[in-house]
């Protein structure tokens, strides 16, 4: 079939050329049935979502309105790290965090693979626009896709379709995003519920602003908008223009004295960024409000503070874990309805249950596998990264500023990970510097958010290691230079923080969760300048007694060992972190190395 004659091609609802011959070239290449131009409107995913039902990729929920169930194939449930490229021209802008190839070398690669991928299928072609709208440059995407799940879920995470495409014109400038779940159907060919191949790449181009990803339908590896461009390429764009593209939430607090402060904070995947964002605090007259529980873009204002927004439109939540007790606004949230459940298990009257939906599972469940569970059967229901995917918009606690394009200004940035050990419960940095350093050294042990191993302790840079978008040493100075840049007294205050400390029987030291807000006070109480601190070798460190431990009933000696800043461990991390920074090479910036010279002065 010659381009020409594919149905749909020719009906764009756009003049914008650069789009219109891309748009041409990759239907050429790909050979999809017909192509199809989104519109984002409720009759697409009306239609969309009917076809994924009949196609037994959707299971259309009893109990949610307007939700769906679905399981993906259960070798495509994470991202993959080990097939992420940054494919930047010179080799030296790209690692050691991350794979490079030499583009011209992967587009050859690439272009077999997709030759011919989307046979049989619709090519969908998918306007789209990360953060506000109204923003004064708009940060604007196209994602071509062969995967109904892709367009369903854009609908719910980014701001799509004609309202975007309006922002077009005649030749803005967007970001071109292409993917291909790799599985073309033969004349005849039955599908299967989640198509996808065994080969996987997600390449980014950063000179050419452009993402082809290819034989996953994961969200990570799919929803193109998300972590390829709103951190891979975004903070290569931030680099050059001065700004930060992280991966972090933005919450809002609310004081009892009604002080306001905005808190962005960067996790690695499945540390805590959701459940923080959505914080319901336990102690009494403070308030949290959600804008963001994965991304931040933040610049400078004209006043000279950092102002965070948020690119996304929607949350992609880690679903085990999720329940009443630990996170009651996700579950108000998803009880809304418009949601879409991937790989948690199914209940016979038509809901989703995970481990940690509530206390007891229902008798019977049909598993994330396809699986019948009973009571009596010992495998977990729902895949550890299983994922739900639901609207900001209706989220009960979601801050009437989260579409503001000029975003709301930081006054802390929190850094954390997933430490059984080592970490205290909190830290602040001494300066900016010495935040980066907390930053760039940060350490989490593994989760199923990515394929490999899970709990094995890796440092994660910023919480980006995945995500860095070019060279990890430049990474570093340009977190460096934005505080050099700045008014001091204006820039937000660096924190780090750990809440997976354990004690000697493997519990966690600190319950977590809501009491987290106990923690935000004190970080808020020293930005304030009335919070008291130890002076450690590691930065400030609250004792017990300067945190509002108020009607916890967690027994003291956990939270003065969740505190703790042990000596013999830190003796044990100094290596480490040297080791790390040895693999940054010469562009580890030399104030890193002198923190660290500093650090070893202070622990000796
Ligand atoms: P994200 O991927 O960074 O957004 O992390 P989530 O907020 O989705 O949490 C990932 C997992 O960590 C879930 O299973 C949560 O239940 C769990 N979690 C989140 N916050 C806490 C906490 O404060 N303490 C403990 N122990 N677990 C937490
Ligand atoms: P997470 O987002 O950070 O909420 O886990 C998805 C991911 O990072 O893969
Ligand atoms: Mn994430
Ligand atoms: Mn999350």
């Amino acid at each position: 079939m010659t381009a020409a004659t594919i149905p749909g091609l020719d009906q764009a609802p756009t003049t914008h050329q650069r789009l219109l011959t891309w748009v041409r070239q990759v239907a050429e290449l790909t050979t999809p049935e017909k192509v199809v131009w989104c519109d984002g409107s409720a009759e697409e995913w009306r239609t969309l979502t009917d076809k994924l039902v009949d196609a037994g990729t959707f299971v259309r929920l009893e109990k949610k309105f307007n939700s769906f169930w679905c399981a993906s194939d259960p070798n495509d449930v994470a991202r993959v790290e080990e097939r992420t490229f940054i494919c930047s021209r010179d080799e030296a802008d790209a690692g050691p965090t991350n794979n490079w190839m030499d583009p011209v070398d992967m587009k050859v690669v690439m272009t077999e693979h997709y030759r011919g991928s989307m046979a049989g299928r619709t090519m969908y072609v998918i306007p789209f626009c990360m953060g506000p709208l109204t923003a004064e440059k708009p940060m604007l995407g196209v994602e071509i896709t062969d995967s109904e799940y892709v367009v369903v879920s854009m609908h719910i995470m980014t701001r799509m379709g004609t309202k975007a495409l309006a922002l077009f014109g005649e030749d803005a400038e967007f970001v071109r995003c292409l993917h291909s779940v790799g599985a073309p159907l033969k004349p005849g060919q039955k599908d299967v519920p989640w198509p996808c191949d065994t080969t996987k790449y997600i390449t980014q181009f950063p000179e050419e602003r452009m993402i082809w990803s290819y034989g996953s339908g994961y969200g990570g590896n799919a929803l193109l908008g998300k972590k390829c461009y709103s951190l891979r390429i975004a903070s290569v764009i931030a680099r050059q223009e001065g700004w930060l593209a992280e991966h972090m939430l933005i919450l809002k607090l609310t004081s009892p004295e009604q002080r306001v402060h905005y808190i962005a904070a960067a996790f690695p995947s499945s540390c805590g960024k959701t459940n923080l964002a959505m914080l319901e605090p336990s102690i009494p007259g403070w308030k949290v409000e959600t804008l963001g529980d994965d991304i931040a873009w933040m610049r400078f204002g004209e006043d000279g503070r950092l102002y965070a927004v948020n690119p996304e439109n929607g949350f992609f939540g880690v679903a085990p874990g999720t329940g009443w007790k630990t996170n009651p606004n996700a579950m108000r949230t998803l009880y809304q309805g418009n949601s879409i459940f991937t790989n948690v298990a199914l209940t016979d009257d038509g809901d989703v249950w995970w481990e940690g939906y509530s206390e007891a599972p229902p008798d019977h469940l049909t598993t994330w596998k396809r699986e019948h569970w009973t009571l009596a059967s010992d495998e977990f229901t729902s895949h550890p990264n299983s994922r739900y995917c639901t609207p900001i918009a209706q989220c009960p606690i979601t801050a009437p500023e989260w579409d503001d394009p000029n975003g709301v200004p930081i006054s802390a940035i929190f850094f954390g990970g997933r430490r059984a050990t080592t970490i205290p419960l909190v830290v602040e940095s001494r300066d900016w510097q010495h935040g980066v350093f907390l930053g760039a050294t940060l350490s989490s042990e593994t989760t199923a958010a990515a394929t490999g191993q899970v709990g094995v302790v890796r440092r994660d840079p910023m919480a980006m290691l995945p995500f860095i978008g070019y060279h990890a040493g430049d990474y570093f100075q340009h977190w460096i230079d934005t505080g050099k840049h700045a008014d001091t007294a204006k820039l937000p205050k660096i924190f780090y923080v750990n809440w997976f400390r354990r004690g000697e029987d493997g519990r966690f030291l600190w319950p977590g969760f809501s009491e987290n807000a106990r923690v935000l006070k004190w970080a808020i109480e020293r930005i304030e300048g009335h919070g008291t601190a130890f002076h450690t070798a590691i930065g400030y460190v609250p004792g017990a007694s300067a945190l509002d431990l108020d009607g916890l009933d967690t027994p003291i000696e956990d939270i003065q060992a969740a505190l703790k800043v042990d000596h013999d461990e830190w003796q044990a991390e100094i290596p480490l972190i040297e080791q790390w920074f040895a693999t940054i090479g010469d562009k580890l910036p030399s104030s890193l190395h002198d923190e660290l010279e500093a650090l070893k002065h202070r622990l000796a």
